[in-house]
């Protein structure tokens, strides 16, 4: 019985402990997969087989995201240890999400010679909006009182798409 109660705290900890090291193993993910997209982009001389790659890895990354957002869903509520190594795996995904909308936009002259442009723009409005839905599971189980630098944090990633939507639009 004592054992039991002594117990309990414990194995919640470890519950909140693995949940946190689950959710960075998402963003790990995330951005290694935005990472690749980015270098399939970079690497593309323009030509339709060359975007083979470039679908391959924007839809890996949209069901990564998807998967992320449940991740953090079904996580237990994060303590500031998994909340500090979550704003690193954060941090670096601003910093990849920034390089690859960055190569996409100085690709668009390429989508637009093979009509592919619009596709491109619906996209990105799905991927920001996944994006979208697994900053808010995540911020949702960082601490109430670490919840607007949170947002902060994660603000950069909405104004690449921002700034790539912009572009990609025809109007
Ligand atoms: C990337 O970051 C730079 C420097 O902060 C900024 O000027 C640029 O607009 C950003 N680009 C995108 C697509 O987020």
């Amino acid at each position: 019985m004592k054992f039991t109660t002594l117990l309990a705290p414990l194995a919640l900890v470890g519950t909140a402990l693995a949940d946190g090291k689950a959710v960075v193993a998402a963003l790990t993910k995330v951005d290694e997969t935005t990472g690749k997209l980015g270098d399939a982009v970079t690497k593309w001389k323009g030509d339709i087989f060359g975007t083979l790659p470039i679908i391959a890895e924007s839809t890996t990354l949209l069901v990564q995201v998807k998967k992320g957002t449940k991740t953090a869903e079904e996580s237990e509520a994060l303590d500031f240890d998994a909340t500090l190594a979550v704003a690193t795996a954060t941090n670096n995904l601003v910093t990849s999400v920034n390089t690859t909308l960055s190569a996409l936009m100085d690709a668009k002259p390429k989508f637009d010679k093979l009509l592919m442009s619009p596709l491109i723009l619906v996209t990105l409005g799905l991927q920001k909006r996944a994006t979208t839905d697994m900053s808010a599971a995540i911020i949702a189980k960082v601490p109430a009182e670490l919840q607007e630098l949170a947002k902060g944090l994660v603000a950069p990633i909405d104004a690449s798409f921002e700034q790539a939507i912009d572009a990609f639009h025809p109007f």
